[in-house]
């Protein structure tokens, strides 16, 4: 088992398999225009299921197939199928905006996805597009619907919370996802990337998202292990379901992050804030054998230090404050999340 230097495992792969997206999230891309990779600098599905063998022998076994918004990859579905035959792969799960996902959630499905999470920030059409700048919620809804037909599950939906914008519309989207059957979870409005314009104010932590929810479905935690899932999770007292809250601001899980994720253009990076990541493309390209990526791969999860959310913790609550601008990072479209 390959541990990092806060003996942290590697466990999980979070696979971005586009950098471009259909939406512009206000607090995720919001800019009409990137400097999009080209499809040449883009690895081919030979070349992440290559990588994804060396990354299963090392300790991933669970996968996550994210963006961008991932269903914007021509033929995704034979992807899934290539990875779901690989021998040590036990999970795979996608991140999806569930705009194109009424089209593909059946293939998909009989490919070998097991599930999916989609981002759903409101169920009001105005808010909708506040947030997302472009597409309908209707569509989403509907992927969402096929998704579900499709056996796609168990379904998350995602939700991040921005104050003044959506969160007022909490307790809508739990009977929501209480009556599909859903676990939902509100995640802390996060400074990724660097140009969201994070500031403290825009920030709804998990204490105040609990206490509104406590106003109008009475919840308890759910005790059992938490394992490396950045979800704290909560189930209703009536017993119909329930959350989960990603408070990755306010108490962030640098302790258990078992991550890894592979850029769509081939690079390994360990934290969602790094400034850059290390280039596997150019190995897989100029005929490294499978044994040097691996002693690549392990090289640089063993020497991780990485804990960002940990620190920016300790910054917020400092006399000086937190800069988010102070340090540059990837942008989440290229990451996925
Ligand atoms: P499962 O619990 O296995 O379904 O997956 P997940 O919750 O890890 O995946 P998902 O892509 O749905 O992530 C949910 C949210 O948590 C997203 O906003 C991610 O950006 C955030 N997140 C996931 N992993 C990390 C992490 O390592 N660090 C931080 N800070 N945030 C993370
Ligand atoms: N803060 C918190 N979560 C974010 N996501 C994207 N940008 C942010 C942010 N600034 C979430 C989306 C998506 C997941 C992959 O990342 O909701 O579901
Ligand atoms: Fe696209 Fe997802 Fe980012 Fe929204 S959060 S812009 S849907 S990648
Ligand atoms: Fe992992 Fe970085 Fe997130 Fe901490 S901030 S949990 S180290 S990805």
């Amino acid at each position: 088992m390959l541990t990092d230097r806060h003996r942290r495992e590697l466990q999980d792969l979070r696979i971005s398999v586009t950098d471009r997206c259909n939406l512009r999230c206000t607090y995720c891309m919001p800019l009409d225009q990137y400097d999009w990779l080209a499809r040449e600098q883009i690895l081919s599905f030979e070349e992440i299921c290559r990588l994804v063998r060396i990354f299963a022998r090392l300790g991933s076994s669970k996968l996550r197939i994210t963006g961008g918004e991932p269903l914007l990859r021509n033929g995704l579905p034979e992807l899934v199928g290539m990875l779901a035959r690989i021998d040590e792969i036990e999970d795979i799960c996608l991140t999806t905006n569930g705009l194109l996902l009424s089209d593909s959630a059946v293939d998909l499905r009989r490919a070998g996805l097991h599930r999916v999470t989609i981002s759903l920030d409101s169920l009001n059409p105005d808010t909708f597009l506040r947030m997302a700048q472009r597409g309908r919620l209707d569509s989403v809804l509907a992927g969402v619907a096929a998704a579900k037909a499709a056996g796609l599950g168990p379904i998350k939906i995602n939700t991040v919370v921005e104050r003044g914008v959506n969160d007022r519309e909490i307790s809508q989207l739990l009977d929501y996802s209480r009556k599909e059957g859903f676990e939902i979870r509100f995640i802390e409005y996060m400074d990724v990337g660097n140009v969201n314009d994070w500031t403290a104010r825009k920030l709804v932590t998990k204490t105040e998202i609990l206490s509104r929810i406590s106003e109008s479905h009475p919840f308890e935690p759910v005790t059992s292990e938490r394992g490396s899932a950045p979800a704290v999770r909560y189930r209703f007292k009536d017993g119909s379901g329930g959350f989960g809250v990603i408070a990755s601001v306010s108490e962030p899980f640098c302790g258990d992050c078992t991550r890894a994720r592979l850029t769509a253009d081939g690079r390994m990076v360990t934290c969602l804030f790094s400034p850059r990541g290390h280039d596997l493309k150019a190995m897989l390209r100029t005929s490294a054998t499978d044994r040097e990526l691996s002693e690549a791969i392990a090289s640089v999860w063993v020497g991780r230090t990485d804990r960002y959310s940990e620190e920016r913790l300790v910054a917020i609550s400092s006399k000086e404050g937190y800069r988010p601008e102070a340090v540059r990072k990837l942008e989440m479209i290229s990451l996925g999340g």
